[in-house]
C-alpha cells in the first residue's frame, strides 16, 4: 500500500495550460506531410493544413504552438516566406537533412493553422544569422494596424487585419546552433533585439530570452544578470535521452529494462533542473516576474532504420507515456513559475503525438496521455503527497502523482507506476473535500508497446472502473508501468 494525501482545502496557483503546449519546426515530415500538405494534396485538408491531424490536435487541447524552430529558426529569414507561392524562394534546410525548403509554409500558414486548431501562436525570432532590422520588421508585419510598409505588404499578401501575437522568442539555443554565443554577447545582442521588439495596435509582446541547455548555470546566470529586466520569460531545453549519451542514444522501441529505467532516471533529472534554475533567476528577480519556459523537452532516441537522421523520426511507446506523464507532473509541481513547456516536436519528429505516413494517422502513447492530462489546464494546483519507494539499482521514485481542482470542482488525480514489475496500491485521504463519487481513465501496456499504422489502437486509454471511495478514503491499484487519471468528486 501507498499513501497518498490529497489536501484540496490547499489551493496552490492555477496551472497556466501552456504548460501543455507543443512545438513544431521545420525539421523532417513536421510541418510539411505531418501538418501541412498543401491545397492541391489528395489527403483531406482546409487551405492546406490536414483535417485529420488538425481534428486531433484540436481534441487534446493544444494550447500554444511554437513555429518554425528549433535550429531552423535562427536559419530563418520571414520574409521568404511570404507572398505568392511561386515566388517564394526556395532554399536548403541546412540544419535538418540538406532537403529543399520551398517556404510554402511561412508566416500566413502558420497563422491559419493556429486559428484551425485554436491555439495560441509562440514565434520564434532569428538572432544569430538575420539582422535586427528583419526581427523588428516581423512584428510589424504581424501586429501592426496602421500604415506602415510592413502592414501595406501584409495586406497586399492577403491579411487586412493584424495578427494577435503575444509570444516571441528572441533567439534560440544561442549557446550552439543558433550562433554558438557565450552568454555575455547573447545578453547584450538580447538587449539589442528585443528593444525593437515593439508592441503595437495594443499587441503586448511577451519576450522570451533563450535560456540554458539543461543544467548550464552560467547561462541563466549570466544572461538574467545583463538582461533579466528587457525580457519577460527566459527558457530551458532538456531532452531525455535513455543513457544521457549523444553517442549512444539507444532505439525507440525493443529496448531492455536496463535501457527504460535510466530513461526514467533521465527524465526526473527535470524536477532538480527547474529547482536550480528557478533560484538563479530569483537572485535577480526576487520579484518573480520573469517566467521560466521548457519549450523544448521529451524523448530523443535514435532515427528508425532506413529514415533520414537529420529527420529525427522516431517511435514512440509506453516508455514514452510515462516520461509525458512523469514531466507533465512536474511542470504541474512547479507551474507557479513554469508558465509553458513546448514537447518537441508535434508530428513525425522526437516524442511526437502524432505520426503519419501518406494519408495514414496514428494517436502514440505521448499524445493519449497529453488528451488525459488536459484537466490540468487551467485547473488549481492543490496540495499532494505520495510515499513513493525508491527502486533502488536506479535510485528513483516508483510513483509521480499531481493533483488539482477544476473550476466545476472536481479533483483531477493523475499518477504514473514507474515499476515494471510492481503494482501500485494506492490509499488516498483527501483533506479539505467530502469526495463522493470517482471514476477513472487508465494507459497501460508492454514497456515498448507502441501505435502502428497497422494496428493504430494497441495502446489506447480505457474506462478505469476500480477507484473506490469507503471510510473517507479512495482506494485505487496502479498496473506496472501505466498512467491514470482519477477524477474524484463531491
Ligand atoms: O528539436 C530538435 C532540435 O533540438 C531543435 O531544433 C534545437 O533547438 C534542439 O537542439
Amino acid at each position: 500500500m501507498y499513501n497518498l494525501y490529497i489536501n484540496a482545502g490547499e489551493k496552490k496557483n492555477a496551472i497556466n495550460r501552456n504548460i501543455y503546449g507543443h512545438f513544431a519546426e521545420h525539421l523532417g515530415r513536421c510541418i510539411y506531410e505531418g501538418i501541412f500538405v498543401g491545397e492541391d494534396s489528395p489527403i483531406p485538408n482546409t487551405k492546406g493544413m490536414r483535417n485529420d491531424v488538425v481534428a486531433a490536435l484540436k481534441a487534446m487541447k493544444i494550447p500554444v504552438l511554437r513555429w518554425p524552430g528549433g535550429c531552423f529558426a535562427d536559419e530563418y529569414h520571414w520574409k521568404d516566406g511570404v507572398g505568392p507561392k511561386q515566388n517564394r524562394k526556395k532554399m536548403v534546410n541546412t540544419h535538418w537533412g540538406g532537403v529543399v525548403e520551398d517556404n510554402s509554409f511561412g508566416t500566413h500558414e502558420f497563422l491559419e493553422l493556429c486559428a484551425q486548431i485554436d491555439c495560441e501562436p509562440y514565434i520564434n525570432g532569428n538572432l544569430g544569422s538575420g539582422t535586427v532590422q528583419e526581427m523588428s520588421e516581423w512584428v510589424e508585419y504581424l501586429t501592426f494596424d496602421g500604415l506602415s510598409p510592413m502592414s501595406e505588404w501584409r495586406k497586399q499578401n492577403g491579411s487586412e487585419k493584424p495578427w494577435k501575437v503575444k509570444y516571441f522568442g528572441v533567439g534560440n539555443e544561442n549557446w550552439g546552433c543558433g550562433g554558438n554565443m557565450r552568454p555575455e554577447y547573447y545578453a547584450d545582442e538580447y538587449r539589442r533585439y528585443a528593444t525593437y521588439v515593439r508592441n503595437y495596435s495594443g499587441n503586448r509582446i511577451y519576450k522570451i530570452a533563450c535560456g540554458a541547455n539543461g543544467a548550464d548555470y552560467h547561462w541563466t546566470e549570466k544572461v538574467m544578470e545583463i538582461a533579466a529586466r528587457y525580457m519577460d520569460a527566459i527558457t530551458l531545453h532538456h531532452y531525455t535521452l535513455p543513457t544521457g549519451n549523444w553517442h549512444k542514444k539507444g532505439p525507440s522501441t525493443g529496448f531492455n529494462e536496463d535501457e527504460f529505467y535510466k530513461t526514467m532516471a533521465n527524465c526526473l533529472i527535470m524536477d532538480g533542473l527547474i529547482s536550480n534554475h528557478l533560484q538563479i533567476m530569483n537572485k535577480y528577480d526576487p520579484k518573480h516576474r520573469v517566467g521560466l519556459i521548457v519549450d523544448e523537452w521529451g524523448t530523443w532516441y535514435d532515427v528508425e532504420p532506413g529514415t533520414n537522421p537529420g529527420f529525427l523520426y522516431q517511435q514512440n511507446t509506453m516508455r514514452d507515456a510515462l516520461v509525458a506523464a512523469i514531466t507533465l507532473n512536474i511542470f504541474n509541481k512547479y507551474s507557479n513559475r513554469v508558465v509553458m513547456a513546448n514537447i518537441a516536436q508535434t508530428v513525425n519528429v522526437l516524442q511526437a503525438v502524432i505520426l503519419t505516413e501518406g494519408a495514414k494517422m496514428v494517436l502514440t502513447p505521448t499524445y493519449h496521455v497529453f488528451k488525459m492530462y488536459k484537466v490540468h489546464q487551467d485547473a488549481t494546483l492543490v496540495g499532494s503527497h505520495i510515499q513513493a519507494e525508491t527502486i533502488d539499482e536506479y535510485n528513483i521514485p516508483n510513483l509521480s502523482v499531481s493533483a488539482s481542482l477544476d473550476a466545476k470542482g472536481a479533483l483531477n488525480i493523475t499518477a504514473a507506476n514507474l515499476s515494471l514489475s510492481k503494482a501500485a496500491p494506492i490509499v488516498c485521504d483527501i483533506a479539505g473535500m467530502d469526495v463522493k463519487t470517482a471514476t477513472g481513465r487508465i494507459l497501460t501496456g508492454k514497456v515498448d508497446a507502441h501505435n502502428t499504422f497497422e494496428a493504430p489502437d494497441t495502446v489506447k486509454v480505457i474506462d478505469f472502473n476500480d477507484a473506490k471511495i469507503a471510510n473517507g478514503k479512495l482506494t485505487f491499484e496502479l498496473p506496472p508501468n501505466s498512467v491514470i487519471l482519477v477524477t474524484a468528486s463531491k
